[in-house]
């Protein structure tokens, strides 16, 4: 058989302990669909101390793992994470040193995607990341490779399994939120800083190389507008019920009929009995439309070590083949094209809006003014208890309508002295 296939990993928390694990279990069967073994030469980690699940002690130890690059190894995985800092370093001066580098890290990919993209073409580095990208779904390997022949009009999902996780289980039991994200931590889904999953940002990053690999584009971070699922209450969750709807974190991006494109990440409301509305749990769903497959669909469970551990370790399986040296985002960096981003004046679809006010007369009228005075039209509205005088929620959705416009007029409705709290506004995507 041809000579062992020899990495170095840095990282073993989660992710990192689930690669090792994954290669002592299924050691003799990858070998045979690599070609050759894969052999673990060194480990690094903050912690050498840490108890783990899986034993450090039968590889050298690398206390600084940035010195990983300049081992005698094959390729180096990088799974600490982090935009900066010490991956940054070690990705970079691993490429520089025509190491193969299989990362996990999707914000930095996010981040200096384009940098880290010339560096592997520059020195002849394969650098991979299906691990970045919801989890055990291959959505970089579908996109980069399977969708290759279609033009690209649209990529979306559920792209973070800890939101899916909270939204969903808040949905089946009613429990609070921060009780249901303490529990998705335990379970190893959730981000080191969990803020990055609830706010949108881990969706945003994985959005972010998506729509670099769908349009032939350079990543842009700056330009996805995020909103996270922090602000979505019980009352929405039960509100989108009664209107045949489910909340799901989505991921959008959408190049519009004037060539624009336009990425979002927010909390949307998908019909109950749509493919979309079906995944639940820490599941993602990848949405791919292109001009000569039609819509493709990949669901998978997009957090944890062992879905996680699966994706690292078919990079490594597809280097170990000699497979791996395929352009960063999928063609040579000087043939991405330069992006046209849209605004929200672009997004155009239907919107939820629940508000609160005092129960006088009057404010229904006052509301369908300002709807009338913004051009938005108004499909149903829904007014729940009758309190004179009190706080009551009055529900409406809107036929489709500019983002901007909306924006607009849910600001004016916020200005009314009826006005109780900010209005909760969610899109509905419909996804005919
Ligand atoms: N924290 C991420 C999620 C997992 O919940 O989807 C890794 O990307």
């Amino acid at each position: 058989m041809t000579a062992p296939y020899r990495i170095a990993i840095a990282g073993l928390g989660t992710v990192g302990a689930g690669v090792v694990r994954l290669l002592q279990t299924h050691g003799d069967l990858i070998a045979k669909r690599a070609g050759r073994r894969i052999e673990i030469v060194a480990v690094s980690a903050r912690d050498k101390g840490r108890k783990r699940d899986v034993d450090p002690g039968a590889y050298q130890w690398v206390d600084d793992p940035v010195k990983m690059a300049d081992l005698d190894v094959d390729a180096v995985i990088e799974l600490m994470g982090g935009a900066e800092g010490s991956a940054r370093s070690l990705v970079e001066r691993a490429l520089m040193n025509r190491r193969a580098v299989v990362t996990a890290n999707k914000a930095l990919l996010a981040t200096y995607g384009a940098e880290l993209a010339g560096l592997s073409e520059h020195h002849g580095a394969p650098l991979l990341f299906e691990a970045a990208v919801a989890g055990g779904i291959p959505a970089i390997k579908s996109m980069r490779e399977g969708f290759g022949g279609n033009r690209i009009d649209a990529v979306y999902g559920i792209l973070n399994g800890t939101c899916n996780y909270i939204l969903t289980t808040m949905r089946e039991t009613g429990r609070a939120f921060a009780d249901v994200l303490a529990e998705a931590q335990a379970l190893g889904y959730a981000e080191a800083d969990p803020s990055f999953d609830i706010d949108g940002i881990d969706a945003s990053h994985k959005l972010c190389i998506l729509s670099a690999l769908a349009f032939g584009v350079q990543p842009s971070l700056a330009d996805i507008a995020v909103t996270g699922i922090v602000n979505v209450t019980a009352d929405d969750i039960a509100g989108a019920a009664d209107l045949g709807y489910r909340i799901k974190l989505l991921g959008i991006a959408r190049r519009g009929e004037n060539g624009r494109i336009a990425q979002s990440v927010e909390p949307c409301m998908v019909p109950v009995g749509s493919p979309m509305g079906a995944v639940d749990g820490v599941y993602n769903a990848v949405f791919v439309e292109g001009d000569f497959v039609g819509t493709g669909l990949s669901v998978g469970r997009g957090a944890g070590a062992g879905p996680t551990a699966s994706a690292v370790v078919a990079d490594i399986i597809d280097l170990a083949r000699g497979h791996g040296n395929v352009p960063v985002f999928g063609m040579k960096i000087n043939d991405l094209a330069p992006a046209s981003w849209a605004g929200p004046a672009d997004v155009h679809a239907g919107y939820y809006m629940r508000l609160v006010v005092k129960d006088e007369p009057g404010v229904l009228a006052a509301v369908a003014a300002i709807m009338r005075d913004h051009d938005i039209s108004i499909e149903s509205v829904l007014q729940r208890g009758r309190d004179p005088g009190k706080p009551v929620a009055i529900v409406m959705v809107s036929h489709p309508a500019p983002r901007a416009q909306v924006d607009a007029a849910i600001s004016k409705v916020a200005g009314l002295p009826a006005a109780v709290s900010a209005p909760h506004i969610i899109r509905i995507e419909e996804f005919s």
